[in-house]
């Protein structure tokens, strides 16, 4: 995808702390407590990597962690992070471009999605659906539109900022939901943040 976050990637997380407070953070640090120990986890879309540091404070070793970020520069400030003495393997790529492994535990994917639209999600969400094993855990933290007018507006003044600054051409979300529904996981816990605005699921595959 031609879309990038490297020209966001030095305020991301300013930015993300201006609009939410600690939110983002909250909806991810809610999945944590799920990831087994001594799990294999396939991260995608981590940005700035704080979330490694965050798994070390729940997991502070054992975990086999893949991460996969398309931003060079999200990727290189992530690698400077503390991850604990778990073990962390970057690959810098479009998720989409990487040959994955089929027998991770749990993926994670935090408010990747909705860089996709309905026509492009189910062919990455199906790639990455391969690398999981059965019985693993899908956690996934994302915005959602339950019908308020703000939250709309919200999600569409965000798609134009990241349009005019990282060429993100995405200007609807996508339906992540249906696309757990379409390849039969099980639903196992869900919370949701800012108003509804951010939902975090827990998903089991069969
Ligand atoms: C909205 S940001 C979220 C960053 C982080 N999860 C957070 O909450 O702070 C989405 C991230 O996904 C990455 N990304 C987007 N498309 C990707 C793809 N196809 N493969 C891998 N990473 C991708 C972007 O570079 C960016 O860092």
């Amino acid at each position: 995808m031609a879309s990038n976050y490297d020209n966001s990637a030095s305020f991301y997380d300013a930015l993300s702390r201006l609009t939410f407070g600690k939110t983002l953070i909250r909806s991810q640090v809610y999945l944590l407590p799920f990831i087994p120990e001594k799990a294999k986890v396939l991260i995608v879309g981590g940005g700035t990597g704080w979330i490694l540091e965050e798994i070390a404070k729940v997991h502070p070793t054992g975990l086999d962690i893949t991460y996969v970020e398309i931003s060079a520069k999200m990727a290189a400030l992530s690698q400077k992070r503390n991850a604990g003495n778990n073990s962390v393997s970057f690959v810098n790529n479009p998720i989409e471009e990487v040959a994955l492994s089929t027998d991770y535990d749990v993926i994670f994917t935090p408010f990747l999605f909705d860089n996709f639209t309905d026509e492009t999600l189910p062919g990455v969400f199906y790639h990455i659906h391969r690398s999981l094993k059965s019985q693993g855990l899908w956690l996934c933290a994302d915005f959602q539109i339950t019908g308020k007018l703000w939250q709309k507006a919200l999600l569409k003044s965000m798609y134009f900022f990241f349009k005019l600054l990282c060429g993100i051409d995405t200007t609807t979300l996508p339906d992540i939901e249906a696309q757990f529904t379409k390849h039969n996981y099980k639903k196992k816990s869900a919370k949701t943040f800012f108003a509804d605005f951010i939902i975090s699921t827990q998903h089991q595959k069969s």
